[in-house]
């Protein structure tokens, strides 16, 4: 899929990059081995609402040796198969606890830059552990954010030492802007000659649409969210970023993102993936749609009241999908 959407940008390589939907920034690592992003004459602007997850990225970034010592250190008592369940729900209450101390000096919603203190090191850590130990690596919080996956079932939780170092100095390498904001907060940095990538939350499939109840008031991932979303990356192309945005092959992707904008349809991969805790796998197709700066159109502005978030913090621990 990744290079689905690395040749949906085109030849002309980008002088910025823009992901305001980081999750595990797949594309990027894949447009990094590509060396698409060589042409890159500004830092990358990655950012997701889980604050969790930025901090993670910016203790790899600045610090990947402690976090790797960390990560040892709490795995050193895992030697036989299965050994480690017994400290998961543990090691989960202690990712929660530093959660709470990680991320409470910062404002959230204003993309600024989490310090990496000690506590920072420590949470990152426990993150990448509990992220590979987790019920299939499902990302699964309450509604105050507290992660609650259950344990999976696996006989030993692998980690790989070297890709984590590897990412770290990526990051570094190209002093990466990593932001915990709101996607509308870091859209606004894509213009001129950048490449900007959509990966947000989808909408549903056809054949769910009608019992649809996957959304509510502070995991607003519906109709308007999208609209508002549609509004944003037409702005961006305006402004001259090239846009690539991933979805389900919906009818309502299609009103949404829609051709009389300029959105152009690349490719509708097949994918089959765990949707729910119980391990379910379903097909998808998916789409993958372009915007480019000579073909937009600028939609009339949605307006909804989702857009007053743009301007104000938002608990953005509360979005988390
Ligand atoms: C489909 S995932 C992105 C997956 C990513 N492309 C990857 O390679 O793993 C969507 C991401 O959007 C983030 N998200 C949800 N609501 C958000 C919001 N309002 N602003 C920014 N990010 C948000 C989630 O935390 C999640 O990481």
């Amino acid at each position: 899929m990744a290079h689905v959407i690395a040749d949906a940008f085109g030849d002309d390589k980008p002088e910025g990059y823009v992901e305001p939907f980081a999750g595990g920034l797949a594309v990027f690592w894949h447009l990094h081995d590509t060396t698409a992003l060589r042409s890159l004459r500004r830092s990358p602007v990655l950012s997701d609402a889980c604050g969790s997850l930025m901090v993670a990225y910016r203790a790899l970034q600045q610090r990947p040796e402690e976090v790797c010592n960390a990560l040892q250190e709490l795995t050193k008592g895992h030697k036989k198969p299965r050994e480690w369940t017994r400290d998961y729900y543990r090691l989960r209450s202690q990712f929660n606890a530093y959660r709470a101390i990680v991320l409470k000096p910062v404002a959230a919603g204003e993309g600024r830059d989490v310090p990496v203190g000690d506590e920072a090191v420590k949470h990152a850590a426990l993150m990448l552990w509990i992220n590979r130990a987790c019920f299939n690596g499902l990302w699964r919080t309450n509604r105050s954010g507290a992660f609650n996956a259950s344990a999976g079932s696996y006989q030993t939780v692998r980690l790989d030492y070297d890709a984590i170092r590897r990412g770290g100095s990526i990051l570094a390498n190209f002093r990466a802007q990593l932001g915990w904001c709101d996607w509308r907060v870091s859209i606004r940095n894509a213009g001129e000659g950048d490449w900007l990538f959509v990966d947000s939350p989808y909408l549903p499939m056809d054949r769910q649409a009608d019992s649809f109840t996957g959304y509510s008031a502070i995991r607003p991932w519906g109709h308007d969210e999208h609209r508002e979303l549609a509004f944003q990356c037409c702005l961006a192309a305006r402004r001259g970023a090239v846009v690539v945005l991933t979805n389900h092959d919906a009818t309502a992707t299609h009103e949404i993102y829609d051709q009389v904008n300029g959105w152009e349809v690349y490719a509708r991969p097949e994918v089959t993936r765990t949707i729910s805790q119980s391990a379910n796998r379903m097909r998808a197709t998916e789409v993958v749609l372009t915007l480019r700066p000579r073909d937009v159109v600028v939609p009339s502005n949605p307006n909804t009241q989702l857009s007053m978030l743009g301007d104000a913090p938002v608990a953005l621990e509360d979005l988390h999908v």
